[in-house]
């Protein structure tokens, strides 16, 4: 009877590939669909894109921020959960926040004082953290509209997000052309994978700044997580790197085990109030290597983390105080979340020993981070 309810299927875009699917599977195909999300003050549409897998899980991705709105993934008795912090209308993304599930450039994180030196010039950047620039200056690429459209292929849902960033821009130099993919597979993965050109020279460090909550409700005190990073970059009390690259051994900062989130974070005083530090990914060179792996103990989610880029900021959400009040109207509270940016380091732009984050005319730039999803 078993082979009643199991059917052959023959992908036809890969012929000589055979996958046997059951028919609960087979009734879901994988799907995107766009529709209006909501209208800036302009009038222009911004864009919902819904990525949905055979399994169900579904990505939300809005073309303002080219920004992770949902991830809905199954826990370990297939129930579903949103895992990501986020708003349900344009007019929460359009308010005060920081940074919700958004595309973060032309420079992820600090830049001291909002200086740096490229070619004999000075480039003077926008400030918007005191003294510092943060994420790309007052308008990042999180609070553009980007282009959005989808785009079709076998065995996974995809949208792409387009946007050029003008000469200038935040006083960053050069025409920038990027493009993010998102891509949901079969698989409950979500790759991010992101290019860039530019016309002159110029500091590029791109991330997603989404922040996961694997239960989808409460805190992540409890979560467990591993980092594949024996060092980190310290900061002074700025959150500016001091330019040092220190292990992480005999520190609150050591992951190279499964530790809980919650286990030492109550050894940070001041700022940060927790964990806000980037992590130097081990034997890092450009490929698509294993980062982080994030664990629910009560849900059974696990979120690994691979990615191309040589850091990770983990960000436990410190700055979160109660006062925003997301999806369903929950009060975001201290530690509701937590961020894994994948990036270059932190002011790289001012520390010749950190890895370069010039991108060249010429040059294509090119990233790929990849959010795999389970349960247990
Ligand atoms: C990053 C920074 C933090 C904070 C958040 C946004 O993770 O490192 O210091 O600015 O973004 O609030």
């Amino acid at each position: 009877m078993r082979a009643a309810i199991l059917t052959v299927a023959i992908s036809c875009a890969n012929i000589g590939t055979i996958r046997i699917l059951s028919r609960s599977q087979l009734l879901k195909e994988t799907s995107v669909e766009s529709s209006i999300f909501g209208k800036m003050g302009d009038g222009a549409d911004v864009e919902l894109f819904t990525l949905k897998n055979a399994r169900g899980t579904t990505a939300k991705i809005i073309s303002y921020g080219a920004t992770l709105q949902g991830l809905w993934m199954p826990d370990r008795t297939n129930k579903f959960g949103d895992v990501v912090l986020g708003f349900d209308d344009l007019k929460g993304y359009l308010g005060p926040h920081p940074y919700f599930g958004g595309t973060i450039g032309r420079f992820a994180n600090r830049i001291a004082r909002g200086k740096f030196t490229l070619d004999g010039r000075e480039y003077a950047l926008a400030l918007n953290d005191g003294a510092n620039t943060l994420h790309g200056g007052r308008q990042g690429f999180n609070r553009k509209v980007w282009k959005g459209e989808i785009v079709k292929g076998p065995r996974t849902a995809s949208a792409k997000f387009t946007y050029v960033s003008t000469d200038g821009e935040e006083g960053f130099p050069g025409t920038l052309a990027v493009t993010v993919v998102y891509a949901l597979t079969d698989e409950d993965e979500l790759k991010i994978d992101y290019t860039a050109r530019t016309d002159k020279a110029t500091p590029l460090n791109l991330t997603n700044h989404s922040y996961f909550n694997l239960a989808g409700k409460g805190d992540i005190l409890s979560h467990v997580l591993q980092l594949n990073a024996d060092q980190y970059t310290p900061v002074d009390p700025t959150l500016i790197p001091t330019g040092e690259i220190v292990p992480v051994k005999g520190t609150p900062l050591d992951f190279t085990q499964p530790t809980a989130i919650g286990a030492r974070i109550g050894q940070f005083a001041g700022n940060p109030s927790g964990y806000d530090h980037n992590f130097v990914l081990n034997d890092a060179n450009g490929q698509l290597k294993f980062a982080a792996r994030l664990r629910d103990p009560a849900s059974g989610r696990q979120m690994e983390v691979w990615t191309t880029e040589p850091g990770v900021q983990l960000y436990s959400g410190n700055f979160l105080d109660g006062t925003i009040q997301g999806k369903g109207g929950v009060a975001y509270q201290k530690h509701a979340a937590l961020c894994l940016e994948t990036q270059h380091y932190p002011d790289s732009v001012n520390h010749p020993n950190f890895p370069s984050t010039i991108l060249r005319p010429g040059s294509v730039f090119h990233q790929e981070t990849i959010l795999k999803f389970s349960a247990r």
